[in-house]
C-alpha cells in the first residue's frame, strides 16, 4: 500500500472520530452520573467515584459529571478533583442562609467543588413537591452562584399517552426559565426524562426522543434566538445503559445522557461515557 493511500485512511479515520465525538453544531456531549440515593457509604461511594475516574481516564471529547447525595460530596470530590470527572449536586435550595432545616444552599455546594446541580428532576417533583415556581427560583440561584443548573423536564405515561409531551415540555422551558436572562442561558442544561422511561426499563425510541429534543430546542430558539438554541445542551435521561446510548447519542439533538441505574457501576459508566468508541 503507498503512502498516500496510508495517509488517506488516517485521515478518513480521524474526520470519522471527530464527527462522532462531536455532536451537531459543535456541541460537546455531557454525560452526567446520578446517583440517587445511592450508595450507602463512604466507603462505597469514594470506591465507585475512584473507579469511574480511573476508566474515564483519558476521555478529553465528553463532559463528565457524577452527581452524589450530599453527604458524599467532599469526600467524593477528594477522589476526582484532579481528574476530568466533575461534581454534581442533586439539589439546592433558592435562600443562601438562615433557618431552613434540612436545605443546602448553592454557596455550599459552591464550595465543596460543585459545578452542576440538578434543578427539578421528576423524583423532586413528584415526592417531594417541587412545584415549577421554586424550580425557577432553584436554577437563577444555581446561575447566579455561577454552577450550571441541568434542568430536568419530562412528561408522566399518562401525558405520553395523551400525546401531551410537547405541550408539558413547553410549560416546564417556559415555567421553569422565567427571567433568566440570554446571557445566563448559555449556561442552562436541559437533561429530557421522560418520567415513564426513569428507572422502569423502558426506553423511549431514539427517535421519539430525538422529536421531543428538537422541539425543546425550538422553544429556546424562539425565546433566546438562533445562536443560543444551537449551543444548548440537551441530554436524555431515562434507562440508559451501555447497549443503547449509541443510538441515542446518534440523534442529531441529543447531546448527552443522565443516567441513574447504570451510573452506580464504573464499568457500565464508563461504557455510556465512551459511547463513539
Ligand atoms: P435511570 O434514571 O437511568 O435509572 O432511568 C435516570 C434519572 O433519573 O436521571
Amino acid at each position: 500500500m503507498n503512502l498516500f493511500l496510508v495517509l488517506c485512511l488516517v485521515c478518513a479515520q480521524i474526520a470519522l472520530s471527530f464527527k462522532l465525538n462531536m455532536v451537531a453544531d459543535g456541541r460537546r456531549p455531557l454525560m452526567g452520573g446520578n446517583w440517587k440515593l445511592n450508595p450507602k457509604t463512604t466507603l462505597e461511594a469514594t470506591n465507585l467515584a475512584t473507579e469511574v475516574a480511573k476508566l474515564t481516564k483519558g476521555v478529553t471529547d465528553v463532559d463528565i459529571c457524577i452527581f452524589p447525595p450530599h453527604p458524599f460530596l467532599v469526600p467524593v470530590y477528594t477522589k476526582i478533583e484532579a481528574t476530568n470527572v466533575q461534581l454534581g449536586g442533586q439539589n439546592c435550595y433558592f435562600e443562601s442562609e438562615g433557618a431552613y432545616t434540612g436545605a443546602v444552599s448553592t454557596c455550599m455546594l459552591r464550595d465543596v467543588g460543585a459545578k452542576y446541580v440538578l434543578c427539578g428532576h421528576s423524583e423532586r417533583r413528584s415526592l417531594f413537591k417541587d412545584d415549577d415556581g421554586a424550580i425557577n427560583r432553584k436554577v437563577k440561584k444555581v446561575l447566579k452562584e455561577g454552577l450550571t443548573p441541568v434542568l430536568c423536564l419530562g412528561e408522566t405515561k399518562e401525558e405520553y399517552e395523551a400525546g401531551l409531551n410537547h405541550e408539558v415540555c413547553a410549560v416546564q422551558v417556559m415555567k421553569d426559565l422565567k427571567d433568566v436572562t440570554p446571557e445566563e442561558m448559555l449556561n442552562v442544561v436541559f437533561a429530557y426524562e421522560p418520567v415513564w422511561a426513569i428507572g422502569t426499563g423502558l426506553v423511549c425510541p431514539a427517535t421519539v426522543a430525538q422529536e421531543v429534543h428538537q422541539f425543546i430546542r425550538s422553544l429556546v430558539v424562539k425565546k433566546y434566538g438562533t445562536e443560543i438554541g444551537k449551543k444548548t445542551i440537551i441530554q436524555y435521561g431515562g434507562s440508559v445503559k451501555p447497549d443503547n446510548v449509541k443510538e441515542i447519542m446518534g440523534m442529531p439533538d441529543i447531546d448527552g445522557c443522565l443516567v441513574g441505574g447504570a451510573a452506580l457501576n464504573a464499568e457500565s459508566f464508563n461504557k455510556i461515557v465512551r459511547f463513539n468508541q
